[in-house]
């Protein structure tokens, strides 16, 4: 298979850019033509921002699945598409050529189809990193059903909200996950959701963990009793459903700056052109490739450069089970040696982890099968990048860095491996198709530099390129506030940025109430929710503070009511509350109970001291003379924990 859209050079990026923002129609019908569809488009592209309305590849019809799979069986059947490597080194890791894959997803079609799943359904898929999530998603496309993949870290509530939210009547889950030398017990978990969830029709579980789950009669189906039932199927052909393109593909929730996290919808054809185009270009892959993206599948990481994106392009993707510590911290560099993985992408955040363990995990390992190194999920400080390029990429390999979001389905700005120059800390170029643009708090251009000579401002996009969200699930005006409304005829990204003279880009950061805890995004507003929940807490307020490891820490003040003999007992207590709510990942790093929260007289909270103050500033918090009870700041500022 080649690639005739890859880009070589400086001077053909330099061309393809011009050409994709001079004749977007032209430039993105040709990337099409290297696809399989069912029927041609009858128009490239038509958009207004307004609505916002988004169509690319009009009246085209197509299943990405027959993209993903069947297009490759004649050329490379025998060829891995999933390597596989648990969580125990010690069990046999497995191989799913591209055959097996089309036998897998195929059958488990049937088993779909058998339990009631048909075209535009909701499935709410909920597993840990085993290769049947890879089958699931890729069923659940093939039959033109809409996944809802949910990151086995989210608690039961977390769930139920989503459930509830796309209405989703069915589950795929597994028993139980392994992760590291913890045992998640995900269908437990999936009980305790489904309390409040009883149009759920179906839940098939995998069994990976053994460990003891209950199933209801009528409900629950073990996924391995529902292949059997089609085994005596021979060949288990199925054919996949004609989509437009147009039609959703998948919804993932991510969280924004309201209480409420928002299923971001991407559609079939735009999502496919997106994903493939930037994983062929970004990592410039090369046939044969081992291409070992550590992220989950539970993220749009995961679904983009694991699944969909070297699918599509015929490449080996490896998949990870466990965590980069267990059972020892050069457990990723065992796994490139071992399978010897060309490309590496993973998060600043385990890049700082591993870096804190020094050398010795690395030394004896053989990495020289790397060809380049990435990261993606929050700005990378220089250190990180530094001993990434030194001691994984030994001097020799570039390091990409890629920016983009949920709701951008794949990369917007990063490099192109080895052919547009790395930098450190920058995420550089904008790819084909993007065009960036920073802006001021009105939506002005920004024109003049800054003391460094960089322009410095709201990150926003001009134009649609085709992986670009289409609606928030069952509530298109949301999608419009969220992302089209700041900025009349902008998409706004939430993030700030710099930009230099070569036009390279810098992320700063978010630049609204979303915190970015280890390359996962989380909104304060959810977590103050969650901690109001607790029933001693009369208030809230979250911010973010520098933290050495996850990039950004939860800072709670927290205003309690109850009884306060044991503050650190208190502390377990909120944290305990918040895992139920949301799950582990959003347990504040610092609780500081306080008496009031620093409010301007019209009741609105001043985040910007209390971010102040969670980085450690005592002295210059900014006029405080406009607040309620000025007072409060002292009193935050002498009891910070
Ligand atoms: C937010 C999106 C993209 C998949 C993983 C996260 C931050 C992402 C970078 C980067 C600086 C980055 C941004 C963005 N971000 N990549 N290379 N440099 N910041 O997806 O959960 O949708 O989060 O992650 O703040 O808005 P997400």
């Amino acid at each position: 298979m080649s690639y005739p859209y890859q880009i070589k050079s400086l001077d053909s990026y330099n061309e393809a850019y011009t050409k994709s923002i001079e004749s977007p129609e032209t430039y993105w019908g040709e990337v099409a033509e290297n696809f399989q569809w069912r029927k041609k488009w009858d128009k490239v592209l038509e958009w207004n921002f307004k609505e916002p309305s988004i169509k690319w590849f009009q009246n085209a019809k197509l299943n990405i699945t027959e993209n993903c799979i069947d297009r490759h069986l004649a050329t490379k059947g025998n060829q891995p598409a999933i390597i596989w490597e648990p969580n125990d080194p010690d069990e046999h890791h497995r191989v799913i050529t591209y055959k097996d894959l089309y036998f897998k997803v195929t059958q488990f079609c049937h088993v779909l189809k058998n339990n009631g799943i048909s075209k535009g359904d909701r499935v709410c898929i909920y597993m840990g990193m085993v290769p049947e999530l890879a089958v699931a998603v890729l069923a659940c496309a093939r039959i033109g059903a809409i996944h809802s993949v949910i990151f086995g870290g989210f608690s039961a509530q977390s769930i139920a909200d989503r459930l509830h939210d796309a209405h989703a009547e069915f589950i795929i889950t597994c028993d139980g996950a392994y992760r590291g030398n913890k045992e998640i017990p995900l269908k437990s978990v999936i009980d305790d959701a489904l309390i409040q969830c009883n149009f759920v029709k179906k839940v098939i579980v995998l069994t990976r963990t053994r460990q003891a789950v209950s199933m209801i009669k009528g409900r629950d189906v073990w996924w391995e009793d529902e292949i059997k039932k089609v085994e005596t199927m021979g060949s288990p052909d199925f054919p996949a459903a004609e989509m437009d393109a147009e039609d959703p593909l998948f919804i993932l929730y991510t969280s924004g700056s309201t209480g409420k996290p928002k299923g971001v919808v991407h559609s079939c054809a735009g999502y496919m052109i997106w994903t493939t185009f930037t994983f062929v270009n970004v990592f410039q892959y090369q046939p044969g490739e081992v291409h070992f993206c550590t992220a989950d599948i539970g993220w749009i990481t995961g679904h983009s450069y694991i699944v969909y994106g070297p699918l599509c392009s015929g490449a080996t993707s490896l998949m990870f089970e466990g965590i980069p510590t267990w059972p020892d911290a050069g457990r990723f560099w065992e796994i490139v040696e071992k399978h010897k993985a060309n490309i590496i992408y993973t998060a600043p955040t385990a890049i700082r982890s591993l870096m804190s363990f020094g050398e010795e995990p690395i030394q004896g390992k053989d990495l020289s099968s790397l060809r380049l190194i990435g990261t993606v999920g929050e700005p990378i400080n220089e250190e990180a990048w530094k001993w990434y390029h030194e001691h994984i990429g030994k001097g020799k390999c570039p390091v990409i860095d890629t920016w983009w979001q949920t709701e951008t389905g794949a990369c917007l700005i990063s490099n192109l491996a080895g052919v547009t120059p790395h930098k450190a800390s920058w995420a550089t170029l904008p790819l084909p198709g993007v065009q960036p643009v920073l802006v001021d708090e009105k939506g002005i251009e920004i024109t003049e530099k800054d003391e460094h000579g960089f322009l410095k401002g709201n990150l926003c996009i001009k134009a649609p390129w085709p992986g670009i969200l289409r609606t928030t699930y069952g509530d298109h005006e949301r999608c419009r506030l969220n992302y089209f409304a700041t900025y009349e005829n902008l998409y706004f990204t939430g993030d700030g940025a710099i930009k230099d003279d070569q036009g390279n880009y810098r992320i700063t950061g978010r630049v609204d109430d979303v915190l970015n805890i280890s390359g996962h995004r989380i909104g304060t507003a959810e977590v103050e929710n969650a901690i109001n929940m607790h029933s001693g807490v009369v208030e809230s307020a979250v911010v973010g503070y520098p933290h050495d490891i996850k990039g950004q820490g939860i800072y709670a003040y927290v205003i309690y009511g109850g009884k306060l003999d044991d503050q650190n007992l208190t502390r377990l207590d909120i944290n305990s509350t918040v895992a139920k709510v949301i799950g582990a990942i959003a347990k504040p790093d610092k609780i500081q109970f306080v008496s009031g929260l620093p409010k301007t007289r019209s009741g609105k909270i001043m985040r910007r001291i209390l971010r102040k103050i969670a980085e450690g500033e005592t002295q210059n918090l900014g006029d405080t003379s406009t607040l309620l009870d000025p007072l409060i700041v002292d009193e935050i500022v002498k009891n910070r924990v």
